[in-house]
């Protein structure tokens, strides 16, 4: 934090953001989902794609599972490598904001002070965070890709709500209850949660 590349004067294009939004005719938006694994995050973030994309809107969903097989690799899920993993994805949708674009992202992202980061490094007021609340009993009946049995069976050390925290979001701008509100109903919240924030920026 802190640190700047010495040596580099940063070069301002005449192409501005505004620009790129008018050609556009879209505002870009950054919308946070986080949540424990199987609570439903990369569901939800992909079908509100979908309605984006049929209203003609650029989107562009980050996704952990993505992002881990190549921008972060190399990153493991201790509390460094998470805190690294956050921060390279929220620099890069600081980039995708500039360029116009909605972006979704579904990262577990367990720990406050890494969500505060995003936030800090996204700013320019476009940033929400999305809480996608589940019991971990219920994301752990659903076991999607069945590593939390792994995880209690202690073969995956480090897992977010086995054996690794997961702090609640204090002050998100939206819940999701996704073990008592169909999903379908959860998209369309997401979608009147994004007309409304439209209308503010
Ligand atoms: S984090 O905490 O935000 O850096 O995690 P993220 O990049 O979103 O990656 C979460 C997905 O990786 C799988 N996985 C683990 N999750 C948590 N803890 C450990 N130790 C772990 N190992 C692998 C898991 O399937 C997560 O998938 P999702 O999409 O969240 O279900």
């Amino acid at each position: 934090d802190g640190f700047v590349c010495p040596n580099t004067v940063p070069y301002r294009g005449r192409v501005t953001c505004n620009h790129r939004e008018a050609l556009l005719r879209q505002k870009g938006l950054a919308l946070w989902f986080t949540g424990l694994s199987g609570s439903g995050k990369s569901t939800i973030a992909h079908a509100v794609e979908d309605k984006l994309y049929n209203m003609g809107k650029l989107t562009y969903v980050f996704d952990g599972d993505n992002v881990r097989h190549g921008l972060c690799r190399d990153l493991s899920f201790s509390p460094e490598g998470r805190a690294e993993n956050i921060r390279r994805i929220s620099e890069m949708i600081k980039l995708f904001l500039d360029a116009g674009i909605i972006c979704l992202s579904a990262f577990i992202s367990p720990l406050k002070t890494d969500r505060e980061r995003a936030r800090t490094i996204i700013d320019c007021g476009r940033f929400f965070e999305i809480y996608v609340k589940c019991p971990l009993e219920v994301c752990e009946e659903r076991d999607v890709k069945g590593l939390y049995k792994l995880a209690r069976e202690g073969k995956i050390k480090n897992y977010t709500g086995v054996s690794a925290p997961y702090d609640p979001p204090e002050n998100p701008d939206l819940v999701l209850e996704t073990d008592k509100v169909p999903v379908d109903k959860c998209i369309d919240i997401v979608m009147e949660f994004i007309q409304d924030a439209m209308k503010r920026i």
